[in-house]
């Protein structure tokens, strides 16, 4: 997927080059126009790399999002059929009424009240690592308290969740322009494992409901035309997919970038009070979703650039957070940073769910290891990133102290 519209961002979306440092490519593009189209891609269409036309499509609801697929998918049907159901793929009425229903489980006063459970994993988990000296922050540390948190909220027993971290990287791989045929089949297969996994679960909670996730969704579901049986599997796991992926690279990416900034790192373990604006600069910084979609539903003008009915918008969240023209040394780490308006939870009707669980998760996080773990240095020559564009992810990131 090579860009060679304009000779100066010849690039490759999956080089290694764009990789390691997308902001490069990223600022030259919204240099020639922040609404830049592009027919000679694997993935044609517009690529919006400016903050205000970012916004402005995100808020706009004629920009519907879509069920990422190819239209040939009779080899994927239950992938299909499994993202045709997720609240993220749906619009308008249909995803107002499912959104009204998951939204009541995700309040910032219902996720404040797993705070002290967050703070006690994370002291666990740092424990266990003490005797060691070292630990992998992404394997160690950040996948193992996220996925504990959506396994409890969700009501999947803790024992049992360990094999969602191979589920659901499986699945987010389907959705990203790295995709291949191979990936899609195996994503499908992905697809069957987990729908078998929460049939019996749902079924379980059916019988002997529990003060769970699923047990409020199954009394919804139950209630007539609220909630189809294939929306509570689809949000199952898009619920499993969205808690195990992006907050761990938030928690990653923010050590990593304390770690290239020394004076950042001084700064806040000195100023602990500081955490809620770091993780929010640690977001903008190195945004763990880097890249979202739309279709335009009828034709369309943005910052003088006309979107024909059916075109592909590709939004860049991780350039529009690096905009110049909406933040100040845009390419700079300030724990400091306040007001900070990044678009990494994206905007509009379609604002993550699970921001408010994301932020205490990687302020405990954070907060706790720097206390507890002063002096810790990354052990690694050269950093793996996986091999996504929509999203910043590292394959690992070990420390020793
Ligand atoms: C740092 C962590 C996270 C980031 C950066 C992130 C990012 C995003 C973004 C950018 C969107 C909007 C996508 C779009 O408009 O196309 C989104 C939507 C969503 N996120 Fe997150 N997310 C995070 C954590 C979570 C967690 C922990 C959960 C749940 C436990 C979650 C659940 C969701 C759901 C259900 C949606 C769909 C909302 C809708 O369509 O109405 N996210 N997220």
């Amino acid at each position: 997927m090579v860009m060679q519209s304009n000779q100066s961002m010849s690039i490759s979306l999956t080089s290694n080059e764009f990789l390691e440092d997308p902001y490069p490519f990223y600022d030259r593009m919204r240099s020639v126009h922040p609404v830049y189209q592009v027919k000679s891609f694997k993935y044609p269409g517009w690529y919006v790399t400016g903050y205000e036309e970012a916004k402005e499509i995100l808020l706009d609801t004629r920009f519907q999002n879509r069920i990422p697929l190819p239209f040939a998918t009779k080899k994927y049907g239950h992938l299909k059929d499994i993202q045709n159901n997720m609240l993220l793929f749906k619009n308008q009425v249909d995803h107002r009424r499912i959104r009204g229903i998951v939204g009541k489980a995700f309040t910032p006063k219902k996720m404040e009240e797993y705070r002290p459970f967050i703070v006690e994993t994370v002291n666990d988990l740092i424990l266990q690592a003490e005797a060691k000296r070292e630990m992998d922050i992404v394997s160690d540390f950040a996948f193992p308290l996220t996925s504990l948190i959506i396994a409890k909220i969700l009501g999947v027993p803790a024992a049992e969740r360990y094999q969602f971290r191979e589920w659901s990287a499986g699945l987010l791989q389907t959705i990203d322009f790295t995709r291949t045929r191979r990936v899609l089949e195996s994503g499908n297969e992905w697809t069957v494992k987990l729908l078998a996994y929460f049939k019996r679960l749902i079924k379980e909670r059916k019988s002997l409901p529990q003060n769970d996730l699923i047990s409020l969704l199954i009394k919804e579901e139950q209630q007539g035309d609220k909630l189809t049986e294939e929306e509570l599997l689809a949000t199952c796991i898009l619920l499993v997919i969205a808690g195990h992926e992006t907050t761990v690279n938030l928690i990653s990416n923010a050590i990593l970038a304390l770690e290239n900034h020394p004076e950042q790192f001084i700064m806040l373990k000195e100023n602990p009070e500081l955490i809620e604006t770091a993780v929010e600069e640690f977001l903008r910084y190195e945004s763990p979703t880097q890249m979202t979609a739309r279709i335009a539903s009828e034709d369309l003008q943005i910052n003088g650039a006309t979107i024909k009915k059916g075109e592909h918008v590709y939004i860049f969240l991780g350039a529009a957070n690096r905009d110049p023209s909406r933040f100040d040394r845009a390419h700079v780490l300030d724990v400091t940073r306040n007001p900070n308006p990044h678009l990494s939870f994206g905007y509009g009707v379609h604002f993550c769910l699970g921001a408010s669980l994301a932020r205490i998760e990687a302020q405990m996080a954070i907060s706790v290891l720097i206390q507890r773990i002063p002096d810790f240095k990354i052990a690694l020559d050269e950093l793996q990133w996986r091999k996504l564009v929509g999203f910043r992810s590292l394959k690992k990131l070990p420390i020793i102290f």
